[in-house]
């Protein structure tokens, strides 16, 4: 396979790459093993995406960790995924701030296990003075509900006659002050959207591969950018 981290133009760089790290649990099916196993290997797999995203000076990094529909998977999955998540956190925090991640939270609090928001929390404080790239987990996130949580927000803090403008209502959104998606990645060869950023990917270009998350390595991103500089984005112009 070509090393196409060679062929990457340094100078035009996405800088928000949201990344839907599906397949977990076909990865495991076909080793027959448990679903979670899947979901553990998957969580391995951001640690080297961080040092990679970071070579490639990536200002913006979102992952879609657990949606507002993944409620309706079986309980005893959802609690291994926060157990996984909280590991996540507990085992890289200090890998994460030797390599300057500021860390963010994208989605509703609600409805977590208490231990998890707490970790969550702390970890996001502890790295608020990070400035090498920010890894944006979404977590019981759902764009819908983004939406409507940001109507709600500005409509209660908003002054008598005031109108609704896009700049306005960008800042009640769970990701104010982050640029829009540039680059929306699937893995595991489904081609949607899941209410994901649905405001922020206007105008992301959007790349599906077969790849299942578990199995996803450095090297699919380096490809994946370089295929997004072949583009022509247009934003409406000619
Ligand atoms: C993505 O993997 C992780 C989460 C949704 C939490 P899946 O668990 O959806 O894996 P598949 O789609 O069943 O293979
Ligand atoms: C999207 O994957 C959510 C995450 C990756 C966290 P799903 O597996 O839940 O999406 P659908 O159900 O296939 O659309
Ligand atoms: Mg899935």
């Amino acid at each position: 396979m070509k090393d196409y981290s060679l062929l990457i133009d340094r100078e035009s760089i996405p800088r928000h790459v949201a990344i839907i790290m599906d397949g977990n649990g076909r990865w495991a099916r076909r080793r027959s093993l448990p679903r979670v196993e899947g979901h553990r290997r998957g969580a391995q797999v951001i640690e080297s995406l961080m040092d990679t995203a970071i070579d490639l000076g990536i200002e913006v990094v979102s992952l879609y960790a657990f949606s507002t529909e993944n409620w309706s998977r079986p309980k005893d999955e959802i609690a291994g995924i926060w157990r996984l998540l909280e590991m996540f956190f507990e085992a890289n925090i200090d890998a994460i701030m030797k390599k300057g991640v500021l860390l963010r939270h994208s989605g509703s609090m609600r409805r977590l296990p208490a231990s998890t928001r707490r970790i969550i929390e702390e970890s996001v404080a502890r790295t608020r003075g990070n400035r090498a790239i920010t890894l944006n987990f979404c977590l019981n996130y759902g764009g819908r509900q983004e939406l409507v949580e940001a109507v709600n927000a500005w409509a209660a803090s908003k002054r008598q006659g005031e109108k609704l403008t896009e700049r306005s209502f960008e800042r009640h959104l769970y990701t104010a002050g982050l640029p829009d998606v540039d680059l929306l990645i699937r893995t595991s060869g489904e081609r949607r959207v899941s209410n994901f950023l649905l405001w922020q990917i206007a105008y992301a270009e959007m790349i599906f591969t077969s790849v299942l998350w578990p199995d996803f390595r450095p090297r699919h991103l380096y490809r994946m950018i370089y295929e997004y500089q072949q583009r022509d984005r247009r934003f409406g112009g000619l």
